[in-house]
């Protein structure tokens, strides 16, 4: 049975939401789910902005029957051609066989390589700014190359004041009934999948985001429809200086994160040492994560979040810690920048992780590394205590100095 929500007069959400997914693009853990949005405009001309994930098809066709009832469906606009909103391109174009495709030259050469279906006669090009009518509504083109990928567009709705926005501003977690952010208590319950689907999914690109950010900004919107997650109608300015900071990487909270590695808990122990030490100098909110239990999107997304990163492995084969060593290649291809770090090592024989951490994190922009990197020789020593409470006040110290 159909289940649509009106947005506007004549605007409608047609998506869907999955529960059951285990691995959004078969690596991001998504226990609150995830939705599909798609967007139908009932105008003299009947518009699809997007389509849906196979996994929510069956009722997202049975959206479309309901609210058409047997008008023709005479556009389709792909802001972007990923198979989670692509997917069920060919099904729609079979079952509504003269809708026209809305696209650009690069989604267009992308429908050729996904689909066989005969694309000829049934596209409208677009570039940048282009403008398309169906009554009472005009559409505009905005493309946004790699937000999240090169054929990526944006689409708004000047009537409505609407920016179909397709992956930017999106998140992980299903619609459960609330479809507007409004209706849900966003920054406690959604913020951190928010955060955690930029980051990784679009975090590298922060420059492209940028770009969009500016074309937007530029426009008056009163309604943000992303393809994933709640629609956004009020406090629009509150969610867009979130991504003001994550795409310019600049630090969301005062805070420390600590990730580390380790086999049989002495790191562990140098890990939780130091967080004591922090908080007894008044460092609140700490967060501490093992790296070989915590998934490393959450650990990219806190890295993204906090200001102050410490990173502690053990030395494994002559080199990082496995799984540290995943989360730090993960932190070094989304572009970290600007960020304070402190550095403990521990190995048996020849502690290596230490330097090689360093050398993988000095490849990013601005990041200022304190002193001492605290190095352990198997087990923290009492002699070692005086080394990890430098640290704690060094990062203390710049923790003062930070101006976010
Ligand atoms: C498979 C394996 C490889 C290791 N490779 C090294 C190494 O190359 N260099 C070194 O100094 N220690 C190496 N170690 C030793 C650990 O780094 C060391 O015992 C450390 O104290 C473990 O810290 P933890 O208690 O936090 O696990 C290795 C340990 C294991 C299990
Ligand atoms: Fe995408
Ligand atoms: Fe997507």
């Amino acid at each position: 049975m159909y289940n649509v929500r009106r947005i506007d007069e004549d605007t409608f959400w047609v998506g869907g939401s999955d529960r059951r997914l285990a691995l959004f693009e078969n690596v991001f853990p998504i226990p609150r789910g995830v939705s599909y949005n798609a967007y139908l405009v009932l105008d003299e001309k009947t518009i699809l902005l997007d389509t849906v994930d196979r996994a929510v098809g069956p009722r997202f066709f049975e959206n479309l029957n309901h609210l058409l009832d047997e008008r023709k469906l005479d556009y389709l606009v792909v802001n972007h051609m990923e198979p989670d909103h692509c997917a069920t391109m060919s099904e729609l174009v079979r079952r509504y066989p003269e809708v026209k495709i809305v696209g650009n030259t690069r989604t267009i050469t992308m429908i050729r390589q996904f689909f066989d279906f005969d694309v000829e006669g049934r596209v409208i090009e677009v570039q940048e700014g282009d403008k398309l009518s169906t009554g009472r509504h005009t559409f505009t083109f905005l493309l946004a190359p790699m937000v999240h990928w090169p054929e990526t567009m944006v689409t708004y709705d000047a009537s409505t004041q609407a920016l179909y926005s397709a992956d930017a501003f999106g998140t992980f977690g299903a619609i459960n009934g609330n479809l507007f952010a409004d209706e849900v208590d966003f920054p406690n319950e959604w913020l951190p999948d928010a955060r955690r689907y930029y980051t990784n999914i679009v975090g590298k690109y922060g420059l492209q985001v940028q770009v969009m950010l500016k074309k937007a900004t530029s426009l008056k919107i009163r309604s943000i429809c992303p393809l994933h997650g709640p629609v956004w109608r009020e406090n629009l300015g509150w969610f867009i200086e979130k991504y003001m900071r994550w795409s310019q990487y600049i630090p969301e909270d005062r805070a420390v994160m600590i990730a580390y590695a380790s086999i049989y808990g002495n790191t562990e122990n140098a890990a939780e040492m130091l967080a004591t030490r922090l908080a007894e100098r008044q460092i609140r909110n700490i967060s501490i994560y093992d790296v070989s239990v915590t998934h490393p999107s959450i650990i990219l997304s806190e890295a993204f979040r906090c200001s102050h990163l410490v990173f502690a492995s053990t030395t494994y084969n002559g080199g990082i810690f496995c799984n540290m060593e995943t989360v730090l290649r993960d932190i070094q291809t989304h572009n970290l920048q600007n960020r304070t770090i402190g550095i403990i090592q521990n190995g048996s024989w020849a502690p290596m992780a230490g330097r090689q951490m360093g050398e993988m994190l000095c490849s990013l922009k601005n990041m200022a590394f304190l002193e001492p990197t605290v190095t352990l020789k198997s087990s923290v020593k009492t002699s070692q205590i005086a080394e990890i409470e430098q640290l704690a006040q060094a990062i203390v110290d710049s923790f003062q100095a930070a101006n976010l």
